[in-house]
């Protein structure tokens, strides 16, 4: 991330600050100031979270570490994990090119400066990682008014066909360099749709902010997946990416869950 802050982070700090000022002047009675000053905190740092899941594949239906090359690669399924708060759903997803042929191959996500068109300030995407540099991890609560899976869901490139005939466009005349070859995130409460190659930025309105980036560690020896924090915007609805909720029950671990699709 650049070293710009979003507005809406500085705006909160400026309110905390400028009631701090008010109180310290006696302007407020005791019980309103409880009540504007003290936040739902629920976390002070981002913590280090290892992601496990239930592998459909092996027949065992305790949670186990989620491995790169175990998890599929444009999946149509919507999977979701719970970090840093326990209302706080994120997509992650392993992106994929279809060839001519039909084939599917892992395609290597960089990292990329993006956008956020309300405020005119940029962040930087962390890129893929994962054996192949292709999995990629974003706040799953939509930037727009807040939908939340599965109305917001990820449309592999197998499943373009079925998004609206504007989106499709927007998408078509986007596609320059190919960048949306690989799926979109799409919102089905007001039409959002983000680009998860690019860092979740906008294709379509009516959100002016990308989906929030989480940044992820991958072990090489292990194979093994973590969540380390969140970058860009605010997630929707919280104060900050750490206030606004409970912390996830196990600090130490999220589980990745599958979600019927729409
Ligand atoms: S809440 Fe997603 S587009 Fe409005």
């Amino acid at each position: 991330m650049t070293g710009e802050q979003d507005p809406s982070r500085r705006g909160f700090l400026k309110v905390l600050v400028g009631l701090s000022a008010v109180v310290a002047a006696g302007g407020l009675g005791k019980g309103v100031v409880q009540n504007l000053v003290t936040p739902s905190v629920g976390l002070t740092s981002f913590p280090e979270t290892q992601l496990y899941w239930v592998n459909p594949n092996s027949g065992n239906s305790a949670p186990v570490p989620l491995k790169s090359e175990e998890f599929q690669m444009n999946s149509p399924s919507i999977w979701i994990y719970y970090y840093p708060l326990s209302d706080e759903p994120n997509f992650i997803i392993k992106l994929g090119k279809i060839e001519t042929n039909g084939k599917e191959i892992p395609v290597k996500v960089d990292p990329v400066t993006v956008t956020i068109d309300a405020t005119g300030t940029t962040f930087l995407s962390p890129g893929g990682v994962g054996k192949d540099s292709n999995i990629v991890s974003f706040s799953a609560i939509c930037q727009h008014l807040g939908c939340i899976p599965p109305v917001i869901h990820y449309y592999p490139p197998s499943e373009i066909d079925s998004l609206p005939a504007n989106v499709k466009a927007a998408i078509a005349a986007q596609n320059t360099n190919g960048e949306l070859d690989y799926g979109v995130i799409h919102c089905n409460c007001h039409g959002s749709t983000y680009n998860p190659f690019m860092g979740a930025g906008i294709v379509t309105h009516p959100t002016y902010r990308p989906l929030p980036n989480v940044i992820l560690k991958w072990d090489p020896i292990t194979d093994y997946l973590y969540a380390k924090k969140l970058i860009g915007p605010v997630v929707f609805g919280h104060p900050s990416d750490l206030t606004g909720g409970n912390a996830i029950s196990n600090l130490k671990k999220s589980t990745v869950i599958k979600m019927s699709s729409s």
